[in-house]
């Protein structure tokens, strides 16, 4: 839609200027520091940052309804910079110019009801955020967009040349980078660090594919990431983790998004996110309390997080008595949610904050963990799958974290759950494929169904001519072939001949 076919009082805020005063908070010792320059911990005393934007309220001097008009009708308007999750600029990282924005078609995936089939086994009537229809197929691309759009501005406006951007990941993150980094061209080099053997094959094709330089390393992510912060504090690299806290804001679109696709209704919702590194939960609550205070939505909704029982230090943090909880990072065992296999999330220290903030203003029971264990989480994916929901197994993680919290009185069966399919299916079919072939038993601890398994069956066609490779069968031979293969097809199907 053309800019002047827009309602006359919304033309002027419909391509944002820069605003906002944006700095990076340390989480530890209160010091703030400009946003132009690469940071990833407080220079001067190495806590985790946050960014934070000192002219917030003047998103509040606007009614709730001016956003939520604005931000509905921004989705009509044709121009690259806010088609994705720029299109929330003024919350997300308002000091980024449009020139400078990367868009690749991330943002916006769609929100889909679970078929009734599916809600009926549940117990509950729930909606699945298809996160795997990003870009490189996860729901990195909303915090890589975000990430590289700054890069990218830094880039110009410092002259800088030759950037060498890294990051450590179970997977999802390497695609990103990779990918975003790839649009970029000469000025940026992409460069990942992966646990050999704890990515599938397809999310290691992704950062190879787009050119990046790809390193594999033994141990598990957290070995990886540790070697990244090293990297990161000893020379000049741009570092593409979640400690990056550009990724985050750019993950805050998640939130934003859910709120306008429930038409800013949110009180009576169920968000239930699975938890690796912290960053995916700890930018849902930070985007939820922003748009709250400019009172964009209604209300809080509920938080359920979700943890393997094999990479659980969020759930082992909260599940102690407020006031006396302590950390303790987890050595992680094999988790078939394996891009949430995180013994140390480098997101901490941020979700601790952000949590007692979002219990402050949403009551106490607004913020729940929950684990699961590894049948349920695979069950999740498989039964989501047979329904038309093509989630990945934090996306089956979510489902086993739905049917826990119904099952523990977190929630009820009528409150509305939004579950984070964070990737595709695609990216972990192979869990799928050793679960059909009853492989999963031993190392991953899952207990198999039968009727969950499926596998394909070959057609074994005797005295009938059959296409050898390389050739076509003619005539005859053609109709024997197509007439035996039907036959035998129908007789499996036990199929009765139209009369
Ligand atoms: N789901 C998927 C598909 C992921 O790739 C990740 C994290 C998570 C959930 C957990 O999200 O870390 O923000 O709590 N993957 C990172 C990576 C760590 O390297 O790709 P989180």
């Amino acid at each position: 839609m053309l800019v002047d076919d827009f309602p006359v009082d919304l033309k002027p805020f419909l391509i944002p200027e820069v605003s906002g005063e944006l700095g990076y908070d340390c989480l530890s010792c209160g010091a703030r520091h400009a946003p132009d320059q690469l940071l990833y911990t407080c220079p001067a005393c190495g806590g985790l940052l946050m960014l934070t934007d000192k002219k917030i309220a003047r998103l509040q001097e606007k009614p709730g309804s001016f956003w939520r008009r604005l931000f509905d009708h921004r989705l009509m308007l044709n121009l690259q910079a806010l088609k994705g999750v720029f299109t929330f600029h003024e919350f997300l990282a308002p000091n980024i110019p449009l020139s400078d924005i990367i868009y690749l078609g991330e943002g916006h995936s769609p929100v889909v009801k679970a078929p009734s089939s599916l809600a009926n086994q549940v117990g509950a009537n729930f909606f699945v955020k298809m996160e795997g229809q990003n870009p490189s197929a996860s729901f990195k691309d909303r915090g890589m967009a975000a990430a590289l759009s700054m890069l990218n501005y830094l880039v110009r406006i410092k002259n800088l040349d030759q950037v060498i951007a890294v990051c450590a990941s179970t997977g999802d993150t390497s695609a990103a980078a990779a990918l975003y980094a790839s649009s970029l061209g000469q000025s940026l080099k992409s460069v990942v660090l992966l646990p050999k053997g704890k990515v599938t094959p397809q999310q290691l094709s992704q950062p190879l594919g787009a050119g990046a330089t790809v390193f594999e390393l033994p141990g598990v992510f957290d070995d990886s990431m540790k070697v990244v912060e090293r990297l990161s504090e000893k020379y000049h690299v741009a570092l593409l983790n979640s400690k990056n806290p550009w990724r985050v804001v750019g993950q805050e679109s998640y939130a934003y998004e859910v709120a306008q696709q429930f038409d800013y209704a949110l009180l009576d919702k169920v968000l239930i996110v699975p938890v690796g590194n912290a960053g995916n939960i700890t930018a849902i609550l930070s985007g939820l309390l922003k748009f709250h205070k400019a009172m964009v939505i209604d209300g809080l909704p509920k938080i359920v997080a979700v943890q393997s029982q094999r990479a659980n230090p969020v759930f082992r943090f909260f599940r102690q008595p407020l006031g006396s909880r302590t950390y303790c990072p987890v050595v992680v065992k094999p988790s078939v949610a394996q891009a949430a296999m995180i013994g140390d999330p480098v997101s901490f220290p941020r979700l601790d904050v952000l949590s007692k903030q979002y219990e402050q203003e949403a009551g106490l029971s607004s913020f729940f963990v929950v684990e699961v264990d590894e049948t349920a989480i695979m069950e999740g994916m498989l039964q989501a799958n047979r329904h038309g929901l093509t989630v990945c197994t934090q996306g089956g993680e979510c489902l086993a974290g739905l049917k826990a919290a119904l099952g523990q009185g977190l929630i009820t069966p009528s409150e509305t759950a939004i579950l984070d399919s964070t990737a595709h299916a695609l990216k972990f079919v192979d869990f799928q494929n050793a679960y059909f072939e009853g492989r999963l038993a031993q190392e991953y601890g899952v207990t198999t169904k039968a009727e969950l398994a499926n596998k394909p069956r070959p057609l074994i066609l005797e005295n009938t001519p059959i296409p050898e490779p390389g050739q076509t069968l003619t005539g005859a031979q053609k109709e024997a072939f197509v007439e035996a293969a039907t036959q035998a097809i129908a007789q499996a199907l036990t199929l009765v001949e139209k009369v």
